[in-house]
């Protein structure tokens, strides 16, 4: 993607989640999830929808994103809290320059599983994590339907809301087939890392969470979890 392409496909990110039940459904269950701590690593943050109600709640955010274009949009969200935020634009590599013990909690929604190497990046999260905090995970879950499972839904809230209809002034035709364009090639990576809930828990055990599963909004499409880090044994 050029950048007018990647900037456009980022705005109708922003603009067709709006209209999303399930969408706004899990950023609440990060938020309750989160409640409790103060200091929030919010990795993959994206456009950053879900680090500006963090922000709104007073708490301090770090967010790491790859994507610059998507930060951008992140910072002018949040321009108005900048004072708590602080921005990397990275990934496992930015992570793995932080010293151990850097937050209180992280979060990390809709982000799995992109990262490449997730064994690699569950240890990182393990290590910049306190003992006691709280990780909190909203993944995509790998099935052969995900493509249908992630788009139905949501084509037929929009179409409920007669947004997909051409005499609607306020109809979002253009920005849904933009997203059914990006959509392709984030369902065929979800589908090429093969990560199931199940390996992804045991992985956390591994490092030492206590893991909770919780149903989501998406239902079997994507799965929600948090995980609370042990003090190490060693
Ligand atoms: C579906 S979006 C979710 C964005 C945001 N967390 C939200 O809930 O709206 C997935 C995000 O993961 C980011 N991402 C993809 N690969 C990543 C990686 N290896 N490390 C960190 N973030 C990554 C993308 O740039 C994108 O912003």
């Amino acid at each position: 993607m050029n950048w007018k392409e990647a900037n456009a496909y980022l705005n109708a990110y922003d603009k067709i989640q709006a209209q999303s039940q399930r969408y706004k459904y899990l950023l609440e269950q990060h938020l309750k999830a989160l409640s409790l701590y103060t200091s929030i690593l919010d990795f993959g943050a994206g456009t950053g929808n879900l680090a500006v109600e963090l922000l709104k709640k007073g708490k301090q955010v770090t967010v790491i994103e790859p994507n610059k274009i998507a930060l951008d949009i992140l910072k002018r969200k949040c321009l108005h809290f900048r004072a708590n935020l602080v921005s990397y634009r990275g990934d496992d590599n930015r992570l793995e320059e932080f010293p151990p013990n850097s937050f209180d909690a992280i979060t990390s929604s809709l982000v799995l599983p992109f990262p490449r190497d997730i064994p690699r990046h569950i240890a990182n999260l393990k290590r910049v994590i306190k003992p006691g905090g709280i990780l909190c995970i909203s993944a995509w879950a790998y099935r052969e339907d995900i493509e249908e499972g992630a788009i139905n839904k949501l084509e037929a809230e929009l179409k409920e809301k007669k947004l997909l209809e051409p005499e609607n002034p306020n109809n979002v035709i253009r920005e849904w087939d933009t997203i059914l364009q990006g959509a392709h090639s984030l369902t065929a990576t979800i589908l090429e890392r093969k990560l199931s809930r199940e390996s992804l828990e045991q992985l956390l055990k591994t490092n030492e969470f206590s893991v909770a599963v919780e149903e989501s909004a998406y239902k079997e499409y994507a799965y929600f979890l948090t995980a609370k880090s042990e003090k190490s044994k060693t």
